[in-house]
């Protein structure tokens, strides 16, 4: 017998014999019990009981504003880890973690050529927790990379670039050009040697743009030079400098996560329009398919004798 049946039972006894209720010593009367679902608030936000029906279970999550997003019946073998290893999801998770550490750099940091470089040592030796800040930054940049490497290899072993996803594929390309460009313009920003050469040696190769870069295909024949082409564009002057930083940073903090975050609206639109995350393909032993054939035949036979039966041949 539990406590409060115990207390209880007691408390009717001496009830029954008249007297008042006894309290036994070293115990607390019991509280009244509380269903913390049966209040308006509880009601509000959670508008289905939690049977496990399936009608029941798809209500609940199509009319929850947190769970809707998801689809609310998924392939088994989807979910699986090794078979997405989960590329997908941690890409975005670093996305998220950029996002919010990045914002958190710019309170730090001025990108002009005076400030940059001054800002970001005293970011990581003179700000409280600045050091592990840049880090998470930095790290995070670099395995989103390598993660969205991994999630287009998975993607392809898997064949899930086939119909009808070849649409989200394409999207990835864009997510990847998006993701790369990203880590090359960041690169810039701490104004430092490292940054500055490899910023140079990226950009140069811009030059050599078909039409648009004065050492690309077409590009002199349409007027290309070294001070109206693409690389210009880039880093609004022709050396590596001020403005190239400015503009790098506007392009890494506002314009290409903007796109970005756009492309990546579309892409997890596309994955529920799709039929969600592709599943495995069938996978058959011989003797299955061995044993299935003289069932097809069968199976194939009745429906001919039927045909007959029913043409009155
Ligand atoms: C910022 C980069 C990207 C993010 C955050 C992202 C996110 C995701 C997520 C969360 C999924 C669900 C399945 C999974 O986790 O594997 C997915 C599926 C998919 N992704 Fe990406 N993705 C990115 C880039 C790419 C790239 C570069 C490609 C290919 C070029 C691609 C093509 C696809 C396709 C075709 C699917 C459907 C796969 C299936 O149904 O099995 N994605 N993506």
């Amino acid at each position: 017998m539990s406590p409060e049946d115990q207390a209880q039972a007691e408390k009717t006894k001496s009830q029954a014999e008249g007297g008042t209720p006894k309290v036994r010593r070293g115990f607390l009367p019991p509280l009244p019990k509380i269903d913390p679902k049966d209040n308006v608030v509880f009601k509000s936000i959670i508008r289905h009981k939690l049977d496990q029906s399936p009608r029941n279970r798809t209500l609940a999550v199509v009319g929850n504003v947190f769970l809707h997003l998801h689809p609310p019946t998924i392939n088994r073998d989807a979910v699986r880890y090794n078979y997405t290893w989960g590329m997908g999801g941690l890409t975005f998770w670093l996305f998220i973690i950029l996002t919010i550490t990045g914002v958190w750099l710019m309170f730090y940091y001025r990108p002009t050529k005076a400030d940059a470089f001054n800002d970001i040592m005293y970011l990581a030796n003179e700000v409280p927790f600045g050091k592990i800040l840049r880090n998470m930054h930095r790290w995070a940049a670099h395995l989103m990379v390598i993660f969205v490497w991994m999630h287009m290899l998975r993607v392809f072993m898997t064949g899930s670039y086939k119909p009808p996803r070849e649409f989200n594929w394409c999207v990835g390309v864009i997510l990847l050009k998006f993701t790369l460009l990203l880590s090359f313009t960041g690169y810039l920003l701490p104004d430092d040697q490292l940054g500055m050469w490899a910023v140079t040696v990226g950009t140069n190769m811009a030059r050599a743009t078909p039409v648009v870069g004065h050492e690309g295909p077409l590009g002199p024949q349409i007027g290309a030079t070294a001070f109206n082409d693409v690389r210009f564009a880039l880093l609004g002057g022709s050396i590596v400098d001020s403005n190239a930083l400015l503009r790098a940073y506007i392009w890494h903090c506002i314009g290409i996560p903007i796109v970005l975050s756009i492309f990546l609206i579309v892409h997890f639109w596309r994955i529920r329009k799709d039929g969600n995350i592709s599943g495995p393909a069938p996978f058959k032993l011989r003797s299955d398919v061995e044993q299935a054939k003289p069932k097809q035949t069968m199976v194939k036979l009745v429906h001919a004798e039927n045909a007959e039966v029913y043409e009155g041949k």
